[in-house]
C-alpha cells in the first residue's frame, strides 16, 4: 500500500517520462487528489473540444466518466488510445437510454408524427445512442449549447426528440418559449408517450431519464435557503427540475457556474445547486465570498468518484496494457462522430 504522498509522486514522475505522449483531462467533478494533475479541466463541451483537437498524445488518461472517454476515443485517431482510470466510472443517466429501447420508441413515434422528428442526445449517452442520432441527422448537445442546438434542430424538423435528460431538455425548450403543453414525455418502461393536451401540438418529446445527482436539488432547498439568507443568489446546473431552475437565479453548465463565481463581487453570497467536488472546490477557492451547497447534504456523484489517486496511479503504470481501453466499434464511432461534429461546429 503506498502513500498518498508516494502515489502523488509516481504521477509526477510518469508525467515527466512521457512528456506530450500523456495527457490527462480532467472533468469538473473529479476529486481535488485527482484534478490536481489533469493538464485541462473542463465541462463536458471543452473536454469533447479539447480531445478533437489533441493529436499529440498516444495515451489519453480519461479523469472523468465513460461516455466523456468513448466521446474522447471518437474524436482522436486510431493512434491514440484513451484510459478510463476504473471501468466502473459509469454514469446513471447515460444508462436510463439503451439502443433497443430508443429504436422501439423510434418506431412508435415515426408511426404518431411521420418523418417530422430530429433526434438530439445529450452527450450523457452511450456510443451507440451517438450513433443512432447520427444516423438520422441529429446532433449531440452538451449543457452549454443546448439552447443553440435545440433551436437548430427546430430549424431543420418540426419536432426533436431529446434523449436522454428530460430536465436538460424541459428546461432548455422552456427557455425558448415552448410551452409544457407543446412537451412531451417518452417512457421506456411502458413505451408510451406520455402528454397533455393535443398531441399533434407536440414540438419537443422527451426522455424520462434524469441525474439521480441533480434531482436531490429540491424546491424545498431554494425555499429554505431563500428564507435563510435573504440576499443569496441562487446557481444550478440545468440537470436540475424545471421548478429548481425557475426559482434558482441562474442556471448553467459547470463552467458556467465557475465563472459567475468567479465574476462575482467580494462578499456576495450563493448557493450552489450541482456536484460535491465541484462545489467545494469552488467555496475553498473563493474564501472572500459566501458560499454553500444549495442541498445541505452535498451531492455527490459516486461514479464521478470512483476515480482517485490509486486507480490514476495504477492506470499511469499499466498504460502498455489493454485493461482500461476505450475503445468504440468502427461502426458505431463513424455515426456517433456524425452527431458530435454537428454540436462542434455549431458550437
Ligand atoms: P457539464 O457539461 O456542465 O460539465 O456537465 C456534465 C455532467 O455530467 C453534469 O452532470
Ligand atoms: Fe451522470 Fe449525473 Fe454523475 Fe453527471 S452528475 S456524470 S449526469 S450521474
Amino acid at each position: 500500500q503506498m502513500t498518498r504522498e508516494e502515489l502523488e509522486n509516481r504521477v509526477i514522475e510518469i508525467k515527466k517520462q512521457l512528456g506530450s505522449r500523456l495527457f490527462i483531462p480532467g472533468h469538473h467533478y473529479q476529486k481535488d487528489e485527482v484534478i490536481q494533475f489533469a493538464d485541462a479541466t473542463g465541462d463536458s463541451l471543452k473536454l469533447a473540444q479539447l480531445s478533437a483537437e489533441n493529436t499529440e498524445a498516444e495515451f489519453i488518461v480519461f479523469c472523468g466518466v465513460h461516455f466523456m472517454a468513448e466521446t474522447a476515443d471518437i474524436l482522436t485517431s486510431d493512434n491514440q488510445k484513451v484510459f478510463l482510470p476504473d471501468m466502473r466510472a459509469g454514469c446513471s443517466m447515460a444508462d436510463m437510454a439503451d439502443i433497443q429501447q430508443t429504436e422501439t420508441a423510434w418506431e412508435k413515434l415515426q408511426e404518431l408524427f411521420g418523418d417530422t422528428i430530429l433526434p438530439l442526445t445529450y452527450v450523457n449517452s452511450t456510443a451507440a445512442i451517438k450513433a443512432f442520432v447520427g444516423a438520422n441527422g441529429g446532433a449531440t448537445v452538451t449543457s452549454s449549447n443546448a439552447e443553440t442546438m435545440v433551436k437548430w434542430a427546430l430549424g431543420i424538423k418540426e419536432r426533436i426528440l431529446f434523449l436522454p435528460d428530460q430536465h436538460l431538455g424541459r428546461n432548455t425548450a422552456a427557455d425558448l418559449g415552448i410551452g409544457l403543453d407543446e412537451m412531451a414525455i417518452w417512457n421506456p418502461m411502458t413505451n408510451a408517450l406520455e402528454y397533455v393536451g393535443d398531441v399533434s401540438k407536440v414540438r419537443v418529446i422527451l426522455w424520462k431519464g434524469h441525474c439521480s445527482v441533480h434531482e436531490n436539488f429540491t424546491v424545498q432547498n431554494v425555499a429554505d435557503t431563500r428564507a435563510q439568507y435573504p440576499e443569496m443568489k441562487i446557481i444550478v446546473h440545468p440537470e436540475c427540475r424545471r421548478e429548481v431552475v425557475e426559482l434558482a437565479d441562474m442556471a448553467g453548465s459547470t463552467s458556467y457556474i465557475i465563472h459567475a463565481i468567479e465574476k462575482a463581487d467580494p462578499g456576495s453570497a450563493w448557493a450552489i445547486g450541482t456536484e460535491m467536488n465541484l462545489v467545494n472546490r469552488i467555496i475553498q477557492e473563493h474564501p472572500d465570498k459566501h458560499i454553500i451547497s444549495l442541498n445541505p447534504h452535498m451531492c455527490p456523484c459516486l461514479t464521478m468518484n470512483r476515480i482517485d489517486l490509486p486507480h490514476l496511479v495504477w492506470s499511469l503504470e499499466t498504460l502498455e496494457e489493454t485493461n482500461n481501453i476505450i475503445k468504440v466499434s468502427p461502426e458505431i464511432a463513424e455515426k456517433a462522430k456524425l452527431a458530435l461534429e454537428r454540436m462542434l461546429i455549431n458550437s
